[in-house]
């Protein structure tokens, strides 16, 4: 995916499945996730101003979500930069591969759940904007 675009990068609308007492969303492997679940991971007690991110997957796919609070995630394929807003838990914003991110702006309290394609592998990541800008530039 060297030549994503942040434009191959999507909010999903879950449903909400359950209205009783509050709300219950579902996302499940092939109904209403693009790729299969093989780990979820959140981030949480974020200290005000604080950063997170700040690299590229080579393969790896991501939903994130705000499962509680909210956060901006500014997304470049090095040319193009997009900032989305993440508030609702019933949102996901799909990330492809070959996608710097950035997520920063969390409120207080606000819990960022990741659904990921794949197990963690350092490998997969590209840790610096130089590197990724070159990766990126490879026909
Ligand atoms: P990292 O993905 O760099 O976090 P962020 O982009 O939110 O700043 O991960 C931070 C550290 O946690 C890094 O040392 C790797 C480790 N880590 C794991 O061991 N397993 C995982 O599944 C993840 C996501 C991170």
């Amino acid at each position: 995916m060297i030549k994503s675009s942040v434009y191959n990068c999507s909010v999903i609308e879950l449903p909400i499945n359950h209205r009783d007492r509050g709300n219950l969303t579902v996302a499940e492997n092939g109904k209403n996730i693009p790729f299969d679940v093989h780990r979820v991971y959140y981030l949480y007690d974020v200290p005000a101003g604080e950063s997170r991110g700040g690299h590229a997957h080579r393969e790896l796919k991501q939903l994130i979500i705000a499962a509680s609070g909210s956060f901006n995630v500014v997304l470049s394929d090095g040319k193009i930069k997009r900032t989305i807003t993440l508030n609702r838990p019933f949102y996901g914003l799909l990330v492809v591969p070959g996608i710097w991110r950035e997520l920063d702006d969390f409120s207080s309290g606000s819990i960022c759940l990741v659904m990921a394609s794949r197990k963690y592998d350092a490998k997969d990541y590209i840790r610096g904007y130089e590197e990724f800008l070159a990766w990126k530039g490879r026909d």
